[in-house]
Order: structure tokens, then sequence, then C-alpha cells
């Protein structure tokens, strides 16, 4: 852990009982100078640490950026998703630069995130809009020990960790449309985008880019009716990097739950709160249309489809609309 990350950890630790010079020193193993300097440098980048003569010091309020050593300060000390965490001004797109990342051959974990991109992209080659400072945008790189055909369950573990920490930190209750995006009041507050780099039996890596409207509160008037952020729809704006560190938390618990061959859990998770199933749906794949009745999830994750003359189809991709 790095200084910052020590004396973050340690303030939140003691929360409102705040900690002696002595005692901070003590917990984070820097000197009395270093300590000093370190809050100075978290103060001016708008950490509000009080320090009185009868509490000590106390972490009193923190900024709405993201700080590396702020993210690895709320992480548990045992992980896979966070092991790095990396922020970026702005990208052209996380999943670029985790990408990049990847091919260097830097370990599974490493968590890229941007306050801006200037070419964030979607599924199906849409465009992803993300305005500075208001909403998550990241990435994690992973190398999972899966086949392929098998990574559809990364995409279902990425939504339900997603969902579950949305409804930690916020209390509000979210829906997911297969494969993966989440919603709020039917409007799409989260999407995820899953790359992959494989050989015909064996994944080189997969990067799981996630995108989440926190505070975004104005979107463009072709958006107004189909996506939503977690500010709108809580009437209140959340600190961005308490959101973040919940997603990263609750990954990291499933992304191990995956790699132990504990999928059939997570997909009862998911499929509690998922909008698809038991629906009719229209799926385009390409310029193929498919219709007919989202019956369930196999055990890789893929959508099985009942179609219109009773026979059952797997889908591992494509873009879903429920029909009324
Ligand atoms: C979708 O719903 O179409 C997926 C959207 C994924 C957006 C995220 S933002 C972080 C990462 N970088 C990107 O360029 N895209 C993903």
């Amino acid at each position: 852990m790095t200084a910052d990350a020590k004396i973050l950890s340690a303030l939140r630790g003691a929360g409102g009982t705040g900690l002696s010079p002595a005692m901070l020193t003590e917990r984070t193993g820097l000197g009395a100078v270093a300590l000093a300097r370190r809050i100075t440098e978290l103060r001016a980048l708008g950490y509000d640490i009080e320090s009185t003569p009868h509490l000590g010091y106390r972490l009193l309020g923190s900024p709405d950026v993201l700080h590396a050593d702020d993210l690895l300060a709320r992480l548990p000390a045992r992980r896979i998703v966070g092991r790095d965490v990396q922020v970026f001004q702005q990208t052209s797109s996380t999943n670029d630069v985790a990408e990049k990342l990847a091919r260097d051959g830097v370990a599974e974990g490493v968590v890229i995130f941007a306050e801006t991109q200037t070419k964030g992209r979607g599924r199906l080659g849409r465009k992803w809009l993300s305005p500075t400072g208001q909403g998550l945008w990241f990435s994690v790189l992973l190398r999972p020990a899966l086949s392929p055909v098998s990574i559809t369950q990364l995409t279902v573990a990425a939504a339900t960790a997603v969902a579950r920490a949305i409804r930690l930190e916020t209390g509000l209750v979210p829906q997911i449309k297969w494969p993966n995006d989440i919603l709020l009041g039917g409007k799409k507050v989260v999407g995820i985008l899953t790359e992959l780099s494989a050989e015909l039996d064996r994944v080189r890596y997969v990067i799981i880019g996630i995108g989440v409207d926190v505070n975004v509160t104005d979107f463009p008037a072709e958006l107004r009716d189909v996506a939503t952020s977690l500010a709108a729809e809580a009437g209140k704006r959340f600190l961005r990097a308490e959101i973040a560190a919940a997603i990263l938390r609750e990954l990291d618990a499933d992304y191990a739950r995956v790699v132990r061959g504990e999928f059939a859990a997570l997909a009862e998770e998911w499929e509690r709160q998922c909008i698809t199933l038991g629906r009719r749906v229209v799926i385009h794949i390409g310029d193929r249309k498919l219709t007919g009745r989202a019956e369930a999830l196999d055990s890789d994750g893929a959508l099985l489809l009942r179609g219109d003359y009773g026979h059952l189809e797997r889908i591992i991709g494509g873009d879903v609309t429920l029909e009324k």
C-alpha cells in the first residue's frame, strides 16, 4: 500500500474517533515529517482532514475525484480484482489501455479508470458517452482459465456484481436485461462491454469494460428516454469512489466464484433480477432477427431462446428488445 492509501485507510478505520499523530504514525509506519507532508497533499486534493489537539486527525470528507490510492485503501487486502488501480484524467477508451497492458503481459486484476474517455465504446459498435467526472468509466483485465465458450459466465458475473454493489450502496433496486445491461426504472444506468483475446480452446485475456452513469444529469435528447443515472433515480449525488470500490469488491468475490466453478449460484442471483427471462423478445444478431420467448440461462451464461416454431436456440450475443 502507498503512503496515501495507508493514511486514508487508517483514518477511515478510526471513523469519528480520530487518531493522534502518534497513533497515525504507528498505523502507517510513516515518520512525523512524511506524515505531515502527505496530509498537506491530501488536503490539497480535497480531502477534509481535521486535526485538533483533542481528537487528533479525523477524515471529515472526501472529494468526488478518483484517486488510485483512495480506491486501493477501500479494497480488502486479499484480492485479484483491484490488485492494482490506475486512474487517467483522459483516455481514448479504458478498454484500449487495459488491452495494451494485457499485451505487455501485465498480471490479471489491474483496473483502469478514466475521468473521461474521448472514444468510449459500447456493444455492437455503439458510442459510449463518458462526461468528465460524472460517472465511472473503467476496465478490468482478467486472465481466467476458462474456455472461450464459457466467457459469457464472466459477463453474467459482472452484471450480478455491479447490480449487487448498486443495491448495497444506494438502496436502489436494479434490474438486469440480458446479457448485461443494468436498468433502473426501465432505463439503462450501466453498460458492460466484454472483449476477449482467445485461441480455439484457451482464453488469453478478457477485458471487462464497465460504464456507470453515477451523477450524470444532463443526457443528450436522444438518450433521455432510455438512459438514467444513480443520482437521477435517487434524487441525490453519490461519491464515485464509494460506488467504484463497492463494485470492485463485489466483482472480486464473483470472479472468485466463477473461477471456483460456482457459476450456478451466481446465475440464480442474476435470474432473480433479470427482466428478460420469461418474456417475448426480439434479438438482432447482425442481419439476423430472431423472435421467441427467453426461457433460461444455460450453464455457460448463454440465453436459451424458444423460437416461434418451438426449437431452442442458444444465444451468446446480440441486441435484445423486450416485446410489450
Ligand atoms: C454497452 O452497454 O454498450 C457497453 C458500454 C460499456 C462502456 C464502458 S465505459 C468503460 C469501458 N471503456 C469503453 O470504451 N467502454 C467501456
